[in-house]
């Protein structure tokens, strides 16, 4: 009881003195971290900590409070994934990714004419996936926490019904959306004061969130997928053409599953399997660029760009072939992440040539055939997460499901609806990823732990669709390969390369002048500054015991850490 009040104090103060939320993006610490895109969700985290909560206590409490404070992202409606290494060196993931409903079919975004209708996959009821994150949290909290449910959705109670202070990212984030949100008066009214948009300053309460969270608080997962919460969602499904019903959502079971492991220049890499693209595929990178010293050719040089393209258009080609939910689809993740592997994948690298895309098909074995957010916790017992958690667009789709008070997700947007056909990030996809009832859309999200001996060496993960698993690869190789701190590992300058299409978007300074010269020479195409930054990594890096934490600064963000 005391412990409630403790924290209702704690979440209180920081909701009345904003200022007091200042975080630094960088912080040390030495018994706990927390970093993610919201001061007050690492504030959240940091308390559990504080109080004596493992990270998986602090995950579940960041976790919900995103989905009060962070609602582009956080979410109650949508799904994620959490790599979870304990104290003593067991490494686990949990896949909360949202499942196809069970009416839906391969061609469900096809129309008449067999063409691919985006409004359809991104901007309506159809383009929801039953949501994993709710039985995900609770999942976790249950096999591997220490707090009561009551405790860790406490402080989003809180925020929900106290309210919480707008600071300029979020009210300018409502502001850009509000005609989006005018399509459906929940989301209005959620969105905005009386159909006017909020100013930063403006205390923003959202009371019918509130009641949903004291219902998940009360019953556990049935206070969501059962009872009025999940009557409210198949009613508005009804309404609106949309699929999940009481059978979905009552089905829905998040899954744990064998890490991805990899290893480089004597790290173990720890990441998310399939229906994650993400693990697989930053172990596999991995595996072609280690025989080469990037150490040496420099950050932002020709030759390490060259090599990192080249590692990233053969990736993303394997990406579009062969991962899939591996509960509906063969996925060859062993043959993807071998050395061996990467070695006669990279067999057609020519150091001084661009290959051309269009070249690249998918390998085999040549004797056979604006959304997402990441955070990152370490406890004081050395308990680590990385958790991404999405409703895929910035507010997915951006309906609030009425009376319920929560955004829905466009996840279904991830499948491969049409083959050969791009999905919102650009991406292709075939067999692998064609849309059948109860199936895991394939993600990019790469939440992943880094090791050295048995103490943890980094945390990291990020949004960006497709540009996720190269972000988080430049996040390892700047640690690993350049030495640099966690700083200047995330903040470091980015591109991206992702098979398909053949261009290279960029950061300004993330290639040198002189680079881009040769790049072109090489035969590089498109080489463009990026109109968006490049990922969100929110990370944090273990040295001598010591932690690190940062927020990246590409976006607000904040770290807590003790
Ligand atoms: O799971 C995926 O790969 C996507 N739904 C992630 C979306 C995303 O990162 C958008 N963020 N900027």
């Amino acid at each position: 009881m005391k412990q409630a009040i403790f924290q209702k104090l704690v979440v209180l103060m920081t909701l009345l003195f904003p200022a007091s939320l200042v975080l630094a993006e960088f912080q040390r610490g030495e018994h706990g971290m927390v970093s993610s895109r919201s001061d007050i969700a690492s504030e959240v985290g940091k308390n559990i900590l504080e109080q004596g909560g493992n990270a998986v206590d602090a995950a579940v409490a960041v976790g919900f409070a995103l989905a009060v404070a962070y609602p582009a992202a956080g979410n109650i409606g949508g799904g994620g994934f959490m790599v979870l290494r304990t104290a003593n060196g067991e490494v686990y993931t949990q896949d909360a990714r949202e499942k196809a409903p069970l009416s839906s079919n391969r061609d469900m975004f096809l129309d008449t004419n067999g063409e691919f209708d985006r409004q359809l996959s991104r901007n309506s009821l159809l383009a929801s996936g039953v949501p994993g994150s709710v039985a995900g949290l609770l999942d976790a909290l249950e096999r591997f926490g220490t707090m009561s449910r009551e405790q860790v959705i406490a402080p989003a109670i809180l925020l929900a019904e106290e309210g919480v202070v707008l600071n300029e990212d979020l009210a300018n984030q409502f502001q850009r959306n509000i005609s989006a949100f005018e399509q459906y008066p929940a989301s209005i009214e959620k969105f905005s004061n009386n159909g006017i948009a909020y100013k930063a300053g403006d205390l923003w309460q959202q009371l019918a969130l509130a009641e949903t969270l004291k219902l998940i608080s009360a019953n556990g997962r049935d206070g969501f997928y059962k009872g009025p919460v999940a009557d409210m969602l198949v009613a508005t499904m009804q309404a609106n053409e949309g699929l999940i019903t009481h059978e979905d959502l009552e089905n829905y079971e998040p899954v744990w599953r064998e890490p991805i492991h990899g290893t480089y220049r004597g790290y173990d890499i720890w990441s998310m399997p399939a229906p994650s693209s993400g693990g697989v595929m930053l172990v596999q990178m991995l595996n072609m660029l280690e025989p080469y010293n990037l150490e040496e050719y420099g950050l932002g040089s020709a030759e390490t760009v060259h090599l990192m393209v080249e590692a990233e258009r053969r990736a993303y080609a394997d990406r579009a072939e062969h991962l899939g939910d591996p509960d509906f689809y063969d996925v060859p993740s062993t043959m993807l992440t071998s050395k061996q592997y990467a070695q006669l994948r990279f067999t057609n690298f020519d150091p001084a040539l661009a290959s051309l895309s269009d070249d690249i098909g998918a390998g085999s074995w040549p004797q056979e055939s604006t959304q997402t957010t990441h955070y990152s916790i370490i406890d004081a017992e050395g308990n680590t997460v990385a958790v991404t958690t999405t409703l895929n667009a910035s507010y997915g789709n951006k309906f609030v499901v009425p009376g319920a008070g929560f955004l829905l997700n466009n996840e279904m947007d991830d499948f491969s609806s049409k083959p050969n056909t791009a999905n919102g990030f650009g991406l292709l996809g075939g067999v692998a990823n064609k849309i059948q009832p109860s199936k895991r859309m394939l993600s990019s999200m790469s939440p992943t732990i880094i090791t050295q001996g048995d103490a943890v060496f980094l945390v990291t993960g990020s949004p960006g669709g497709s540009t996720i698993i190269t972000t988080v690869l430049q996040v390892v190789v700047n640690a690993i390969d350049h030495n640099l701190n966690i700083e200047n590992a995330v903040s470091s300058p980015r591109f991206h390369h992702q098979w398909q299409p053949n261009i290279i978007r960029y950061e300004t300074d993330a290639i040198t002048d002189q680079a881009l010269i040769r790049l072109r020479a090489m035969g590089h195409q498109g080489l463009s500054i990026s109109r968006f930054s490049l990922g969100d990594a929110n990370s944090i890096m273990m040295i001598n015991g010591r932690l690190e934490g940062v927020s990246d600064p590409r976006n607000v963000g904040g770290t807590a850490g003790f």
